[in-house]
């Protein structure tokens, strides 16, 4: 379903920052090899995710919803050395293919990918978070929201996709 007209939605595209090479890669296998592609986030949201990231100073970052990594990756690369971003995904397909383009990037040892359900991952999470990314499925929004907003420190950022 197109919420947004067409002519707008071109304009953001060609007036957002390019991502990198290995990202341009990821999504047009992503459309090559994995069902449903287009829940890939994309350039725009993608550049809107980094941008936030470097705005909070972003240190620790979680993900809900992994797919094939677009996203993760995008994230992973405004996160400083030492930073880290934790993924969660259940799709077994999904998981070797984010993992194969995790292992290709500089900015892919910065993320750790929990396997399985993500209401399941969260919990086994301590610490805090300055920003989570919630873009799994819908119907568990408002679960993931509850669960996820105990980790996020004070004046951090909590979104759902
Ligand atoms: C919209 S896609 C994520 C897109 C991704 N953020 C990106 O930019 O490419 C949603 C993903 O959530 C995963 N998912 C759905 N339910 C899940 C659950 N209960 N636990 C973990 N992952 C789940 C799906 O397998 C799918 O890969």
């Amino acid at each position: 379903m197109d919420f947004i007209d067409e002519k707008i939605e071109q304009y953001a595209f060609d007036h957002t920052s390019e991502e990198s090479d290995l990202l341009r890669r990821l999504e047009e296998e992503t459309y090559q090899k994995l069902e449903i592609p287009h829940m890939t986030t994309g350039r725009v949201e993608a550049q809107l995710l980094k941008l936030l990231a470097r705005l909070v100073g972003a240190q620790r970052i979680l993900e809900i919803g992994t797919f094939g990594g677009y996203s993760a990756l995008s994230m992973a690369e405004a996160l400083p050395e030492g930073g880290t971003l934790v993924t969660c995904e259940m799709d077994p397909v999904a998981i070797t293919f984010a993992r194969k383009y995790f292992s290709e990037s500089p900015h892919g040892k910065k993320i750790t990918l929990l396997e399985g359900p993500a209401l399941e991952s969260i919990k086994t999470l301590t610490g805090s978070f300055d920003m989570a990314f919630i873009d799994a499925d819908k119907e568990n929004y408002s679960n993931y929201y509850e669960a996820v907003l105990p980790l996020i420190r004070p004046g951090g950022i909590d979104r759902g996709g």
